[in-house]
């Protein structure tokens, strides 16, 4: 059955909607996204994600496409329409079609932002089999952009990062700066010692995760101990547990980083119990 999406205004089913071969998302990589978790027909988490968006646009002067409530209501009536239980909704802003290719931004007051919107159906992704098992990591090198807080669409290297973690028979890449850590191909990254969980700062080096910020809040209501520093590959290795986060994947862990297994090679206890806390707050506030 035919998607229904969002393109500029206009409600469509998926084979009509269509973007312009000179809109600068296609030409420059010139936009930014969100991805917001659908869990029982209701949004995980909408405001975090809306207040992130208007952060990414400002950090790159493009243009609200337009307001939260109004950004609201296409999510809620993409749900309804598409009849969405469990997925995500993937929002995509990008700064538009002035008509012709030019490496300067366009002027605003002429070019409209691109706003576009489509569901992602996953029923049960809140029971995955993964978060049973784990998730076995390799760790790459992090070649991207020094703006890795702007959640912008330029997706190649995390996509060639997932390829070469297929291509070595595992799930995800860590990426590694420095010799530490900085997050995931698509998610923020956390190992645990001695009940301490440990995860990089935020900085332009990464992803400011919306679920980062909900999972380390509830993590010290619950009284765990938070230490928010860069970890080496080695020193994850060693520790007795690690995990990563993201929209779409909550809280899931990890049992295996370069061929070093984790503890017994199951998911940890703290892994465990803060997905289980995620989720449940989560679907609380869900709206
Ligand atoms: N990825 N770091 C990176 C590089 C990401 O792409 C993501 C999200 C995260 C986690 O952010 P959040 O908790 O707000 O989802 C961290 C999304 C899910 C994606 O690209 O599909």
């Amino acid at each position: 059955m035919s998607r229904t999406v969002y393109v500029n205004g206009a409600y469509l089913p998926e084979e009509e909607a269509t973007v312009s071969i000179f809109d600068r998302g296609f030409l420059m990589a010139d936009g930014v996204y969100e991805v917001t978790s659908v869990l029982g027909g209701k949004l995980i988490d909408f405001a975090g994600h809306a207040v992130r968006l208007a952060r990414s646009l400002n950090e790159l002067d493009m243009q609200a496409p337009c307001t939260n409530d109004e950004l609201l209501a296409i999510h809620r009536e993409l749900v309804t329409r598409n009849d969405l239980i469990d997925g995500m909704i993937y929002l995509q802003v990008t700064r538009g079609n002035p008509g012709d290719r030019d490496f300067a931004f366009p002027d605003p007051a002429t070019t409209k932002p691109t706003l576009v919107l489509f569901t992602q159906s996953k029923p049960g992704m809140a029971d995955s089999p993964l978060a049973q098992t784990g998730i076995k990591v390799i760790s790459i090198e992090d070649i991207r952009w020094g703006r890795r807080d702007i959640k912008t669409v330029q997706l190649l290297y995390p996509s060639m990062g997932k390829m070469m973690a297929k291509k070595a028979g595992v799930d995800d890449a860590w990426l590694v700066e420095d010799g530490h850590v900085t997050e995931g191909t698509s998610n923020n990254a956390y190992i645990v010692k001695n009940g301490r969980i440990i995860t990089r700062q935020l900085s332009s080096d990464i992803l400011h995760g919306i679920t980062r910020a909900a999972v380390l809040r509830f993590a010290t209501e619950a009284q765990m101990e938070v230490e928010e520093r860069p970890f080496t590959i080695a020193e994850a290795q060693e520790a007795d547990e690690a995990f990563i986060t993201s929209a779409s994947a909550f809280v899931m862990p990890v049992v295996e980083i370069d061929g070093a297994v984790l503890g017994n090679g199951t998911p940890g206890p703290v892994a465990k119990r803060l997905r289980e806390i995620y989720l449940e707050e989560s679907r609380k506030t869900a709206i």
